[in-house]
């Protein structure tokens, strides 16, 4: 879809969306043009994402906003537009993000032309933009979650002022549609099915930085499903904070079990993945389009975070170590093969060192495939962080060692199932260790390197894997593809 408008006085902003953010798109490039000309060169950007498959996929949404302006892609953040979409789920998370601030201003001291933007989860805090205001004067731009889509009308006014724009919205109900995005990989794509999340977590802040939960229209989905296959992607991941919930509040509900299956019908779909499940909404008619739909990734990230029914309730999770338990017990039952992971967090307050064991029981009996461990991180508004017995550091990292050796030497064991099989791969880049091999993804999501070249890129290949080295397999390609 192409959107043109004349440019004036006479022709305001029109108010409608997406075509205002395409007007504001060509006054950028407009004002863009004057700083090349002053340049005398081109004017790059650089986004940095920081965080979740959510956060990288609103970063493809802003550089494809900002290549439509005219600013050249750069992977360098010597750039003359710097982006940080930022994330504030663990305290190291922010603490990144100031630390990385002080070298910008060092390159922007260096750079006439340069800008700064902010903007992601981190900016929803008001304690974080207050920060910002008093001690990072030199930031250009400052924005949140709820209005990325508007990137190019904060930039014209960004670049029109010297004072710090700031638009942070407290929550949305909107949903913008139809804007550029710019895709990391040709052949893969992650694909938004709906916005933040009313579980409230105790210990969890992205309810507060992410809005209601709020579903993409169904048609718009498989739309735009349609077009990625169109233009050559094959692998589509569905993302949203509990998929599993999608659907209920649209005004003609849709399960995702449904969507799921029309997804699959989409020509040139080959793979479907999706992120991330919630236990306690994972339904039985889910549990069968998985082990019905053949499209769909053999591979379910089913976040524990304890495994101690009492810390779960004070988690606020909705369900016990049992209940945990049978689900996955469950899903092996329906589809045998499958590859588990979860997350789990370390040091809830008032765990104690039974909870613990209950967590590493649980680790034991399900037997994941791969598990992300967390140290509890105290996040200020969040119910957690002013609960009694916060749990001290060292107790905390001693707990955390011993459940990583535990997830690590089961999932090694568990990647070793494999060895001896023929498995279709999806390659997905050269090996940046030996240049001779390529790189590419199971199934199961397990990384396979196998020698090839760069004409294999984006094709589903079936690869022997000859040798299991921990945590990945060395393999050779079965048979040369035809086509
Ligand atoms: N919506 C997803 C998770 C999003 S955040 C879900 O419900 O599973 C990703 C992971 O970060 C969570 O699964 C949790 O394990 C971890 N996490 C969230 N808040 C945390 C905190 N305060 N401290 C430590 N880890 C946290
Ligand atoms: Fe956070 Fe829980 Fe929502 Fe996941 S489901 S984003 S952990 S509140
Ligand atoms: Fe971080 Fe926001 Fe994702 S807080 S984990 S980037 S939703």
């Amino acid at each position: 879809m192409e959107h043109l408008y004349q440019l004036g006085k006479a022709c305001p902003p029109p108010a409608a969306e997406p075509e205002r953010q395409y007007y504001f798109i060509e006054r950028a490039r407009k004002l863009l043009e004057e700083k090349i000309q002053e340049a005398g060169r081109p004017l790059t950007f650089c986004v940095v994402t920081f965080g979740c498959q959510m956060n990288a996929r609103d970063s493809e949404k802003l550089r494809g906003i900002l290549e439509r302006i005219g600013y050249i892609k750069s992977e360098s953040e010597e750039a003359d537009l710097v982006i940080y979409n930022t994330c504030t789920v663990r305290e190291n998370a922010n603490l990144r993000v100031y630390g990385r601030l002080g070298y910008l201003h060092s390159l922007k001291k260096k750079n006439p032309h340069m800008m700064i933007g902010l903007c992601g989860c981190m900016m929803q805090e008001p304690q974080v933009v207050e920060k910002l205001r008093k001690s990072y004067r030199f930031v250009d731009l400052v924005f949140g979650t709820h209005n990325i889509y508007k990137l190019a009308e904060l930039l014209v006014q960004a670049m029109e002022s010297d004072a710090m724009v700031i638009d942070i919205w407290k929550d949305t109900d909107r949903i913008v549609e139809d804007l550029p995005v710019d895709r990391k990989y040709p052949f893969k794509s992650g694909v938004n099915i709906m916005f933040g999340c009313n579980n409230f977590c105790s210990y969890c802040i992205v309810p507060y930085v992410r809005g209601r939960e709020r579903s993409r229209r169904p048609e718009e989905i498989l739309r735009e499903i349609r077009n990625l296959a169109e233009d050559g992607v094959k692998e589509v991941m569905l993302l949203g904070q509990n998929v599993n919930s999608y659907g209920k509040t649209l005004p003609e509900p849709m399960t995702f079990a449904e969507l799921l299956r029309k997804t699959a019908e989409i020509p040139g779909i080959e793979r479907i993945r999706f992120m991330t499940s919630h236990p306690k909404d994972l339904s039985p008619e889910l549990i069968g389009a998985m082990a019905e739909t053949p499209k769909v990734c053999p591979h379910l990230h089913l976040p524990l975070q304890s495994g101690s029914t009492r810390i779960l309730e004070k988690m606020n999770r909705r369900y016990t170590k049992e209940q945990y338990l049978e689900l996955t017990d469950r899903i092996r039952r329906a589809v045998p093969d499958i590859s588990l992971t979860t997350d789990i967090i370390v040091g809830f307050p008032g765990e104690t060192e039974e909870d613990f064991q209950e967590t590493l029981d649980v680790v034991e009996r399900v037997g994941f495939d791969s598990a992300f461990t967390f140290l509890y991180s105290r996040r200020t508004g969040t119910p957690a962080a002013s609960m009694a017995e916060q749990i001290p550091e060292e107790i905390m990292k001693d707990r955390f060692d011993r459940l990583l050796d535990r997830v690590q030497a089961i999932a090694r064991e568990r990647c070793a199932r494999f060895q001896g099989r023929t498995e279709e791969v999806l390659v997905e880049n050269i090996n940046e260790q030996d240049s001779s091999l390529v790189t590419g993804r199971m199934g199961s999501n397990l990384l396979v390197h196998f020698p090839g070249d760069a004409s294999l890129i984006g094709s589903l290949v079936p690869v022997h894997l000859d040798e299991c080295r921990g945590f990945y397999y060395l393999g050779t390609m079965a048979f040369t593809q035809k086509g």
